[in-house]
């Protein structure tokens, strides 16, 4: 009684961080730790289960792609300096292979290089709950980055190793065929864009990525260091669920 009580406790906190008034009644709030959670409604954030195992059986589905994208990269890439420069372990991407919404983040850090996982350390955490307050769970969406390897010192990456890798998160792209992106920062969003802007210029607008919705909102990261920008960043993502709704049609419930 006390976890779930600080648990929503915590969660109140953080959604009024986020300029969220009141409660929802989206499915992540209905759920208490240790409880399995409801079957997401269909049409949700993946297809439906028969397709996708037809598919996977068949080896030409969305998880196989990305197993064959994952292959090409291999796990001692040296395609840039960044593999001579500290990295432990080329850090792929996370979660479902069938996704409808997918995240792209920068680089991975100090804990993403440990855990071979992105978004694993602070930033992370505050993603995972920004997904949750979106009525998602992590493992749900899909998550990657632009650049595969930690930079050393968690330096920004350089365009040298972003031409080098960007191509294998366009196709981690074009094999989840994701309805909606949502760009985490600056670096994704001009990976994706093919633009110079800044973070601060693109938000606040909905892009097209091939067959996509594009939704750029600033990075984890930065809403750290920037808490006032959460505000911000809520209505990007409350505009990512309302495209995805649209998607699903009106009588979606996810
Ligand atoms: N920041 C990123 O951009 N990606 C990660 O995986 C972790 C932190």
């Amino acid at each position: 009684m006390g976890d779930s009580r600080e648990a929503l406790v915590e969660h109140l906190v953080f959604l009024a961080e986020l300029g969220v008034p009141g409660l929802s009644a989206a499915r992540s709030w209905r759920e208490r730790p240790g409880e399995a959670p409801e079957p997401l409604a269909a049409p949700a954030l993946e297809p439906a289960a028969p397709a996708a195992a037809g598919e996977a059986a068949a080896g030409n589905g969305p998880a196989a792609a990305l197993d064959a994208i994952r292959d090409e990269l291999g796990p001692d890439c040296d395609r840039c300096k960044l593999h001579r420069l500290g990295r432990r372990q080329v850090v792929f991407g996370v979660g479902s292979p069938s996704a409808r919404l997918m995240f792209v983040g920068e680089a991975p850090g100090r804990d993403e290089d440990a855990q071979g996982i992105p978004f694993v350390g602070r930033a992370g955490q505050l993603l995972t709950k920004m997904i949750e307050a979106m009525g998602y769970r992590r493992e749900d969406v899909y998550i990657a980055n632009v650049i595969k390897c930690r930079p050393p010192e968690n330096r920004n990456p350089m365009p040298d190793e972003v031409a080098a890798c960007e191509p294998f998160l366009f196709r981690q792209v074009e094999a989840i065929r994701p309805v909606v992106i949502v760009a985490l920062g600056t670096f994704a969003a001009q990976a994706l864009l093919k633009t110079m802007d800044s973070i601060s210029k693109l938000r606040g607008r909905v892009f097209t990525y091939g067959g996509a919705r594009l939704v750029p909102t600033f990075h984890p990261a930065y809403l750290l260091r920037s808490p006032e920008r959460k505000r911000d960043a809520w209505e990007d993502l409350k505009k990512a669920k309302a495209l995805l709704e649209q998607d699903a049609g009106p009588s979606a419930e996810m």
